[in-house]
């Protein structure tokens, strides 16, 4: 009788977790699939057990850095100050929008028709400092137009790259979806030679869990299936990698372009070696831009210390611009007290103004006026002591 009661029991239990099952999981719907057998399944899929991590990764510039047009992508650009840009050749590039669309028409004469429309179906870039640039489809051929939108000025500009004359557009390449999507399947994928010819139907946009992660399918199957298993099964764990490891993950976009990719785009996965699949910029004086990995290793913080990489000072899951009280204590943490002598260091002084200043690009050069081609500023990650930005700091302080 008693064993009797504990079986009704046990099924009643049984049966409400089966419902639990179809009404709070979401399917593992594939949102891509990389043809090595990686199948894409989203973010969503993690909420149920990760909620945090994914509502704060949704605000991150990584998150948001490259989609597909949408009405809230879109509203920021119908402010811009004037919805149009001319060029040098006496070309006006309008920008246009009709049914949540974007477009760039061209015209000779701001009165005559346009003689070429472009649809921008794609946008690029987080907007959170910079600003965005436009990619659009010609059948299955993926292109850059020559606008881009400025954030800080509030202009259409011209795109950094482009003449200052009229230039339809100009190819995108499987390396610039690499560093700024999750997954782009190019009609050569199995080829490191680029081209612009994609799968539309199979990128994956913005740069979501899977990328620094890997595949993820089996750890979410498992962990359904033993819903009191707190240890992270079937994924990659960044406590078992290495230093290089560790930094490899980041440096394959944060180490500049590179010269050439030895073996095809998108087959680099968390816990490679990065050195087997792009030669590494030659230059001596890495750029600011999108060379994070090439500065920070010069630096001595890096070379005299075993274990930093760059979740020393980042977490990877959240949008930490301009949190430089945060920053400051991770230097802190390593140098409670600097031998300051010509510098007079208050409390509330912020190390990385003087020790990381705000650099100009050689390599991303923006042109806001039709004259004048502007460097993007971007945080050096040699930590040095730098002699020009301190004076003008004392002489701020005096
Ligand atoms: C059914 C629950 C569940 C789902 C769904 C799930 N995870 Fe997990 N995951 C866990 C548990 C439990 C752990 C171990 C505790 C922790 O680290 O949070 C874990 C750990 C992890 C870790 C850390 C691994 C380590 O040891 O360092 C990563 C990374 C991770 N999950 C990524 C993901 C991603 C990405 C998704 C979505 C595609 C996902 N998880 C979906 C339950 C889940
Ligand atoms: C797939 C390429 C890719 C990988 C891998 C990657 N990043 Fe990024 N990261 C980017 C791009 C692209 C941006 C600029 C996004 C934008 O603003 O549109 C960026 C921006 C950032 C920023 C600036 C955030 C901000 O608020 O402006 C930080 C910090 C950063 N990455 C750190 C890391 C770290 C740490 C890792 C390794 C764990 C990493 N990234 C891995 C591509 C990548
Ligand atoms: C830009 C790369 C990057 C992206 C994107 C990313 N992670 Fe991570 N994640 C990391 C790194 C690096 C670590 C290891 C942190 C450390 O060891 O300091 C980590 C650690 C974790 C951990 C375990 C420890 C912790 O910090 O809680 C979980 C769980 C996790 N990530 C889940 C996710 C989920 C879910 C997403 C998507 C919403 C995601 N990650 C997106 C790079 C990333
Ligand atoms: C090697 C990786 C890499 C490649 C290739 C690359 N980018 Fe980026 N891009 C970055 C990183 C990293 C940042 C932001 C941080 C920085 O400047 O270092 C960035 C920033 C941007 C921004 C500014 C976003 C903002 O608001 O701050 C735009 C727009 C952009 N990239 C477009 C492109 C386009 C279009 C291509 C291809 C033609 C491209 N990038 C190629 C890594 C890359
Ligand atoms: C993981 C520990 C660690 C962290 C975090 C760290 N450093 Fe360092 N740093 C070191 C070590 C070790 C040295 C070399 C020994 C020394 O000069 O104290 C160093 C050297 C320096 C130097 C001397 C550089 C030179 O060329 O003479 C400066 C300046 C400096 N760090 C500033 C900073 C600032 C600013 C931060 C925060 C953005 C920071 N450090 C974060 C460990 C660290
Ligand atoms: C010693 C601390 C420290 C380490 C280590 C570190 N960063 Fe940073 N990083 C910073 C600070 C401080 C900023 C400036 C944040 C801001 O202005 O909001 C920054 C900004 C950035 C930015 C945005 C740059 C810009 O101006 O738009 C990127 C991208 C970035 N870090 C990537 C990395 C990568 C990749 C690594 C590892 C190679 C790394 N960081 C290691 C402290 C660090
Ligand atoms: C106003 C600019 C300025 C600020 C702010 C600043 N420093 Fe410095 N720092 C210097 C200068 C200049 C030197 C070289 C010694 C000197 O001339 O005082 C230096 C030297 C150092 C050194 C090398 C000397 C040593 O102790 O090994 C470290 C480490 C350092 N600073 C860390 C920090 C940290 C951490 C902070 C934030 C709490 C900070 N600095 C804030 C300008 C600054």
């Amino acid at each position: 009788m008693r064993f009797g009661f504990c079986w009704v029991f046990l099924v009643l239990i049984f049966l409400s977790a089966c419902n639990s099952y179809t009404s709070e999981y979401t399917t593992l719907e594939p949102i891509g699939v990389h043809p090595n057998g990686t199948i894409y399944i989203g973010m969503e899929s993690c909420k149920e057990c990760h909620l945090d991590i994914v509502s704060s990764h949704m605000q991150t510039a990584h998150w948001l850095t490259s989609s597909m047009m949408t009405p809230d992508r879109l509203l920021p650009l119908l402010k811009a100050e004037k919805n149009y840009l001319d060029l040098k050749d006496d070309t006006r590039l309008t920008y246009s929008f009709q049914n949540d669309s974007l477009f760039q028409e061209a015209s000779r004469n701001p009165l005559e028709k346009p003689f070429l429309i472009s649809p921008l179906n794609i946008i690029i870039g987080s907007g959170t400092k910079v600003g965005n640039s436009f990619l659009g489809w010609e059948d299955n051929s993926l292109y850059q137009f020559q606008g881009s939108y400025h954030l800080p000025s509030n202009k259409w500009i011209n795109s950094p790259g482009f003449p200052d004359f009229f230039q339809a557009k100009r190819p995108i390449f499987p390396r610039c979806m690499e560093c700024h999507t999750t997954f782009a399947q190019s009609e050569n994928w199995q080829s490191p030679i680029p081209i612009n010819r994609y799968n539309k139907n199979n990128i994956v946009f913005g740069i979501d869990c899977q990328r620094c992660h890997g595949s993820v399918v089996e750890h979410v199957k498992h962990h359904r299936d033993f819903p009191t298993d707190s240890i992270g099964k079937k994924i990659l764990a960044y406590s078992d990698f290495s230093q290089k490891q560790r930094i490899d993950m980041c440096a394959l976009c944060h180490s500049g372009v590179g010269d050439q990719s030895l073996l095809p785009v998108f087959s680099f996965k968390p816990g490679d070696d990065l050195s087997k699949f792009i030669r590494s910029q030659s230059a001596s004086v890495p750029d600011v831009h999108s060379n994070q990995v090439g500065l920070l290793t010069m630096s001595k913080c890096f070379l005299e210390s075993d274990t930093m990489d760059c979740m020393t000072c980042h977490d990877p899951h959240l949008n930490e611009r301009n949190n430089s009280i945060k920053f400051n204590a991770r230097c802190i943490q390593c140098h409670p007290a600097p031998k300051h002598f010509t510098a007079k260091v208050s409390e509330e002084w912020d190390c990385i103004s003087c020790h990381m200043p705000v650099q100009g690009s050689r390599q991303m050069k923006i042109q806001i006026t039709s004259d004048s081609l502007v460097p993007v500023g971007v945080r050096t990650h040699k930590i040095a002591i730098y002699k020009e930005e301190i004076d003008s700091t004392l002489q701020l302080q005096q």
